[in-house]
């Protein structure tokens, strides 16, 4: 069963990614190398969710326990207890599959490992680890939100 989500990258779509997981009430653990991009994810999501509240399609309860179910940080330990993986860094394919690589080394067994690419092959990621039937895509749209 999915408790924990782990999500690389808090840029223009990991912070997206992170909020809905988190409004659908999984706890989320939201990496980036950067400092500065968890601050400004953290923000875009606080934002995201105001505006939720203001046109009265989410309760301040909510807001504050979704946001509750966000861990930011710049370290992949909390990725040991990760039930699935959204990837979801730069587009560039040696940073993706060096973080595959890592991935595999962290997450338990089982767990699949999934990347947000928009154009990298998914095998080749997959490649970079020892469990590539567990390896896959999954493409979030970037849609303007609330
Ligand atoms: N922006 C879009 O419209 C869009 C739509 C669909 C898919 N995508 C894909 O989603 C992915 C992310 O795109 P984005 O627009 O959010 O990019 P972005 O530049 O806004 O964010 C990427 C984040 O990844 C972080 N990062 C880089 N290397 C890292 C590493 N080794 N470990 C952890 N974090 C790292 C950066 O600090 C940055 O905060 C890309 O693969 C992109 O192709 C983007």
């Amino acid at each position: 069963m999915i408790k924990t989500v782990g999500v690389i990258g808090a840029g223009t779509m990991g912070n997206g990614i992170a909020q809905v997981f988190a409004q659908a009430g999984f706890q989320v653990v939201v990496q980036d190398v950067a400092e500065k991009a968890l601050d400004r994810g953290r923000a875009a999501i606080e934002k995201s969710l105001a505006k939720f509240v203001e046109k009265g399609k989410l309760d301040a309860a909510s807001r504050e326990a979704a946001l509750g179910r966000v861990v930011f940080t710049t370290s992949l330990d909390g990725f040991a207890a990760a039930d699935y993986v959204v990837e979801a860094a730069f587009e560039e394919r040696e940073t993706k599959r060096a973080l595959f690589a890592k991935l595999d080394q962290l997450v338990r067994p089982g767990v699949m490992l999934t990347s947000n690419t928009s154009s990298i092959s998914i095998t080749t990621l997959a490649a970079a680890t020892r469990r590539p039937d567990l390896v896959l895509g999954m493409h979030f749209m970037n849609r303007c939100r609330s």
